[in-house]
């Protein structure tokens, strides 16, 4: 049986044309072998650094592709300096794997609240830097909430209280479904997943890395690609993808190249303006408020739309709608500790939609929300 898939947030469905350049790749390595196969394919694979440069605005060297976003946080925290009396802010949207990041490595934080609006209040984020602020780490999305976060407005605080604070934007949920340019943005660093909104094979991500900070990281896993060894001695290379090491998926990198290549074909403002577009359908659907509450503010939406069901809970709205045909997923506390706390409620039931859904699909999961509300 098909499914529709309504957890593009979690994993979409990848394009046939990158199912099959990952295919016939894997076969080429059982063939000619995989030190082989990669030097044959070294072209397209080299591609990735071009077409996520141009999705980004960024420069080719500036990238590294790693296996998911939370391997892209930590190599990164990893490998970064903090003095005892730094510190870094983070919002209370924060996703779970960052946040546990933070507590692993005992860093000094505190949490700005979201606007009731769901946008950054800058009063409160004024507030809180002061001289010993690192970092400040935001969610462009959340996972637990698809209200499209204003990240330029924020940028342009920070740097005008001060240009060495380092940005550090988590892209996991809108890379692939919304524009991101990030000198606009003016962060420093920008990381996310392939799996998701852009279509990638699973295991697979990136980071951006602005340049100007190259020479302040001490990657912390090195070995004799990111290295050089001298005299018993060693020297980092600044040079290119700092956070990469020698082995990897080169079959994977390919297929999340040639995602990077189709998104770009398509463009990305045709994309953005698909999956707005059927979120804008859902929630006009004059659903009664008593019964469902949607979490998202109507004038920020993305893909992401998030809902309970009175009388249901969350498990039991997802596993009818897997019934039905319709994959979802249910965020809870361990997504985000601090917006559900806030929230003061348990999970919701997150529907997440890409630009190949279609308006019928919507149209269906309307039906079968119907179904199962008036079913009481
Ligand atoms: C906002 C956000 N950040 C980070 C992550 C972690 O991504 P990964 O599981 O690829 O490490 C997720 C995963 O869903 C996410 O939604």
């Amino acid at each position: 049986m098909g499914y529709i898939n309504f957890n593009n947030a979690g994993s979409s469905f990848p394009e046939k044309s990158t199912l099959s350049i990952v295919k016939k790749y894997l076969e080429n390595e059982k063939s000619i072998g995989g030190y082989l196969a990669e030097s044959k394919y070294k072209k397209e694979i080299n591609r990735f650094y071009t077409q996520l440069s141009k999705l980004i605005n960024s420069k080719v060297t500036e990238i590294s592709f790693l296996q998911s976003s939370t391997h892209a946080l930590n190599f990164f925290i990893n490998s970064i300096n903090f003095s005892k009396n730094e510190n870094v802010i983070i919002f209370d949207n924060e996703y779970g794997s960052n946040y546990l990041n933070l507590l692993n490595k005992k860093i000094n934080h505190k949490v700005c609240n979201l606007e009731q609006n769901g946008q950054v209040s800058l009063t409160d984020l004024q507030r809180k830097i002061d001289k010993n602020t690192k970092m400040i780490f935001l969610c462009h999305i959340a996972s637990q909430c698809g209200d499209l976060i204003n990240v330029e407005e924020v940028g342009r605080l920070i740097k005008k209280i001060n240009k060495n604070i380092i940005f550090v934007l988590d892209a996991c949920q809108s890379i692939g479904q919304k524009e991101i340019d990030v000198k606009k943005i003016k962060c420093d660093i920008l990381f996310g997943s392939g799996r998701k909104y852009l279509r990638g094979p699973r295991g697979t991500g990136f980071i951006y890395l602005n340049s100007n900070l190259k020479n302040k990281i001490n990657p912390s896993l090195l070995d004799i690609k990111n290295a050089l060894l001298k005299n018993n001695s060693y020297k980092i290379k600044t040079k290119n993808y700092p956070f990469e090491t020698f082995e990897h998926s080169p079959a994977l990198k390919l297929g999340l190249s040639n995602a990077i290549y189709q998104i770009n074909k398509i463009g990305i403002r045709k994309i953005e303006k698909k999956i707005r577009d059927l979120s804008f359908f859902l929630r006009s659907y004059p659903f009664d408020p008593k019964k469902i509450k949607f979490y998202e503010n109507i004038n920020f939406l993305s893909g992401i739309n998030t809902f309970s069901i009175k009388g249901f809970s969350s498990s039991e709205v997802s596993d009818f709608l897997l019934n039905k045909g319709i994959l979802t997923s249910i965020s809870n506390n361990q997504t985000s500790m601090h917006y559900f706390k806030k929230k003061k409620i348990k999970d919701v039931i997150r529907v997440s939609f890409h630009y190949y859904n279609s308006l019928r699909e919507v149209k269906f999961l309307i039906k079968c929300l119907i179904d199962l509300i008036e079913n009481k």
